[in-house]
């Protein structure tokens, strides 16, 4: 832990070089100071290039996150909206779930400028970088129990499609049952943004969920190498240059109202909007189960609780999720 390396992290942010004496000035530290601040940068995984009679820059600007824009795209809704915007955590949904126990709000939003140990379901990784992804998670309390929250994930699936629409992002489709996919001409798909919705509370109720969204924003190459999917970032498929602080506005203002509508609705009022925007609707796919095998089928579509159905060799199917994990069939 430093507590030099954000504010000199915002100091680059502009993508220019700084040198070493103006940043220790700035910050009145000395320039040895900055230096390690630096090196602890290193540590997280930030890549600062350091050239000599120059000073130090970042790869690239990045836009670094700000609670005023954020707010100010939510309208009315940002009256009952608690965000916390951290410079560093390690997981923003491991975050609010230790805090749970302290009576964490309803309502309240973490959201990270670098997330270092992003997860994904079942203990898979989510790769996340300074400026280079969206990390945010949101604490919702439902009076129902877990039982009744199964197509939450295809819920939020639904939000964040209305809002990557709303900026142009009008390849964005839905994988079930928790993934955002961009789908080129070619059927080529691509993983833009990832969901991970956390539960705790009674099957009977009240339940306490942690809805977790990761959206790639503007990957580097070292982060694409250590992704074992096929994934793509905002940067290449929009036509203007999108701010990451309207984007978590809008995700934000969408997500509160999908979420009070699956309140009082559940998932079978967004059922045909989710079904219009589903990738694999009638494409053949590998299904892989937890003990490693692998089974081919059709899909046919979901369930109104959220269900996939997939015609297979032994019939139609229904999977719920963490059941299985969709794959792209190898031609
Ligand atoms: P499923 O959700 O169908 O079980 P999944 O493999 O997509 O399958 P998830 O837990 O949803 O699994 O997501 C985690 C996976 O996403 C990682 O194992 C990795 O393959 C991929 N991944 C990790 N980081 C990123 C990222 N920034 N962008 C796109 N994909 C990523
Ligand atoms: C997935 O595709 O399986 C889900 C990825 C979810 C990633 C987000 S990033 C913010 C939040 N914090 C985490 O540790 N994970 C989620």
């Amino acid at each position: 832990m430093n507590n030099l390396t954000f504010p000199i992290l915002k100091l680059l942010a502009d993508g220019k070089f700084h040198s070493g004496e103006d940043i220790a000035r700035q910050l009145k530290v000395s320039r040895a100071t900055v230096w390690n601040a630096l090196q602890y940068a290193d540590k997280l995984g930030i890549e600062v290039f350091s050239v000599r009679g120059r000073g130090y820059k970042l790869p690239q600007a990045v836009t670094l996150l700000d609670e005023q824009v954020i707010l100010n795209m939510l309208g009315e809704q940002r009256i009952w909206l608690k965000l916390e915007i951290h410079d560093h955590l390690e997981s923003t949904n491991t975050y609010l779930m230790k805090k749970l126990s302290d009576g964490q709000s309803h309502a309240n939003c973490v959201a990270a400028n670098l997330q270092t140990n992003g997860r994904g379901r079942r203990g898979r990784t989510w790769q996340a970088g300074l400026g280079v992804s969206l990390t945010f998670s949101l604490l919702w309390r439902f009076p129902c129990g877990a039982s009744a929250l199964s197509g939450l994930s295809l819920a939020v699936g639904v939000a964040l499609v209305r809002a990557l629409h709303s900026f142009g992002i009008t390849q964005a489709q839905l994988k079930w049952p928790n993934d955002v996919l961009v789908v080129d001409k070619n059927m080529r798909r691509e993983k833009l943004a990832g969901i991970l919705i956390e539960l705790q509370g009674d099957m009977e109720g009240p339940s306490t969920a942690i809805i977790g969204v990761g959206v790639n924003l503007n990957l580097s190459e070292k982060i694409k190498q250590q992704i074992d999917q096929p994934a793509i970032d905002l940067a290449s498929v929009a036509t203007h240059t999108i701010n990451p602080n309207e984007l978590l506005g809008v995700l934000l203002k969408n997500l509160l109202e999908v979420l009070e509508n699956f309140e009082q609705n559940g998932f079978a009022n967004m059922y045909d909007e989710w079904v219009t925007h589903h990738a694999y609707h009638l494409q053949q796919v590998r299904m892989l189960m937890p003990d490693g095998r692998e089974i081919l089928g059709m899909v046919q579509g979901i369930a109104e609780d959220g269900n996939l159905l997939v015609e297979t060799s032994n019939g139609l199917q229904r999977f719920a999720s963490g059941e299985i994990s969709l794959r792209d069939v190898v031609l």
